[in-house]
């Protein structure tokens, strides 16, 4: 028994041994779309069969080491190239529950040109699901330590087979770009783990830039939307809340929550994780309360992304004593403030008037008034005009028979 088992393996080692296994050929890199390199080989034309199956080792050894099997001669992968690519392939016979491997062969694409250290550095970026369904690209990042000043940088992403350079970036100081915006991509909001490649090179007249590539998953750099509609009310002493999910192509059931609750009055803040779109919670209902909610994607559906926002503060609870006190302090204040203003002004016309018309000095009352009757009447307004309370006609009657007088 023992016997035959060994002798049936060792004819089929002898068999297989009996022709060499013999590398691909005309193994070939090239670069097929921005961070995109296609791998293609032949099968050695010298290779014989004879009823064993081939397939072919592939292993990337940088920039990420991978490795993996394939039936087909070529191969496409995704990859930061800036620092160049370099991976090996080898035959694979497999008869019978056996393999044998013939030796590697390799390929290298060299690092993108470039003078050391022009490439930027810290490159960040995040989507936002905009209303219509579309997504929005946001990047920045800092000019590379030995960029010189007029470098002028260009970024590009790629979505699958759309590429397409950034329609508005914002400068530094010296008018480099580092920052960009996309208003509207081809970025499908709904898909899960699809890479977006981001491309900077740049141009200046002192030194070449190096291009710099960067992948990011989609999901991971997705900014969630604010949740919608918040709605907070206070019910004895039960704090209702509820709201919608942020605009999104998931489903309600893909979020979670932060609830942020500081009690103005004891100051006490709180932060309570939800996964529901509703809650309740017992409070101190004499106390005054500010609310804040933000959203992120649950495991549930797909990696989490970046938190929303906050969404803006609201209030709930009553602290009628402190809102008025601090009502009337306010009113007291300003018309305290007032009056000395209007009092101010009163002084500096007064003082300005007298400047421009020095008073008359009052005549010495020697003579007696020739006309005492007639002064009299000029005082007081006609009483046929009495009866137009408020008209302009009174005003000037008024002044016209007073200033008669003068
Ligand atoms: C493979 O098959 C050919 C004919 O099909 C035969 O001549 C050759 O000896 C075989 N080689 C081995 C190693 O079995
Ligand atoms: C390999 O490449 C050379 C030169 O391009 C070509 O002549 C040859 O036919 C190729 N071999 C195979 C198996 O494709
Ligand atoms: C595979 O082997 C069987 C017998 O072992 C033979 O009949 C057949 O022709 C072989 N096929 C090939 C493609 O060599
Ligand atoms: C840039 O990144 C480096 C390393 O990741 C970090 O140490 C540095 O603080 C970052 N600079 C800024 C301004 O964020
Ligand atoms: C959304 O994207 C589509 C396709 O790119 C475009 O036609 C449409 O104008 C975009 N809408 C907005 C509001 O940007
Ligand atoms: C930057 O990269 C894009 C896309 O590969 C290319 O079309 C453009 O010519 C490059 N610009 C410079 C200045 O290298
Ligand atoms: C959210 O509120 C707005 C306006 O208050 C309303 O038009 C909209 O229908 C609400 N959303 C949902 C999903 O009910």
């Amino acid at each position: 028994m023992w016997v035959r088992i060994l002798l049936r393996e060792h004819n089929i080692k002898m068999k297989l041994f009996a022709f060499q296994v013999l590398p691909p050929v005309n193994f070939t890199l090239t670069v097929s779309a921005l961070a995109q390199v296609l791998l293609h080989w032949e099968p050695n034309p010298a290779q014989e069969q004879n009823n064993s199956t081939i397939r072919y080792d592939v292993k990337i050894l940088s920039p990420e080491p991978e490795e993996y099997d394939t039936r087909r001669t070529r191969s496409v992968r995704t990859a930061a190239l800036h620092n160049g690519f370099s991976a090996r392939v080898r035959t694979l016979l497999l008869q019978e529950g056996l393999q044998i491997s013939s030796d590697w062969v390799e390929g290298n694409l060299p690092p993108l040109p470039g003078a050391a250290e022009t490439s930027v550095t810290n490159l960040s970026c995040v989507t936002h699901v905009t209303i219509p369904g579309n997504v929005s690209l946001h990047c920045s990042w800092l000019p590379g330590q030995g960029a010189p000043e007029d470098t002028k940088y260009f970024l590009f992403y790629r979505y699958e087979t759309h590429t397409e350079e950034c329609p508005t970036y914002s400068k530094d100081k010296w008018s480099r770009n580092i920052e960009c915006r996309f208003s509207s991509t081809q970025i499908q909001p709904g898909e899960i783990d699809n890479l977006i490649v981001v491309h900077i090179n740049g141009s200046s007249k002192r030194a070449a830039i190096k291009p710099f590539q960067q992948l990011f998953n989609q999901n991971a750099i997705e900014k969630v939307n604010i949740p919608r509609n918040i709605s907070i009310s206070l019910e004895q002493n039960d704090l209702l809340a509820t709201w919608e999910k942020p605009i999104s192509p998931f489903h309600e059931e893909c979020f979670e929550y932060e609830f942020y609750l500081i009690n103005l009055k004891s100051g006490n803040k709180q932060i309570l994780s939800l996964s529901s779109s509703s809650f309740q919670l017992r409070v101190d209902a004499s106390s005054r309360y500010s609310i804040r909610i933000r959203a992120n994607l649950n495991h549930i559906c797909r990696a989490p992304g970046v938190w929303s926002d906050w969404s803006d503060i609201i209030y709930v609870g009553q602290n009628k004593m402190e809102n008025s006190i601090a009502w009337i302090l306010t009113l007291l204040c300003v018309s305290t403030s007032c009056t000395l203003l209007f009092v101010a002004i009163i002084c500096q016309i007064n003082h300005v008037w007298s400047k421009l018309f020095p008073p008359i000095p009052t005549p010495s009352n020697k003579f007696r008034d020739p006309f005492p009757i007639d002064y009299e009447r000029a005082r007081t307004c006609p009483s046929s005009t009495e009866t137009e309370v408020g008209s302009l006609a009174e005003g000037f009657s008024c002044s016209v028979l007073d200033d008669s007088v003068f």
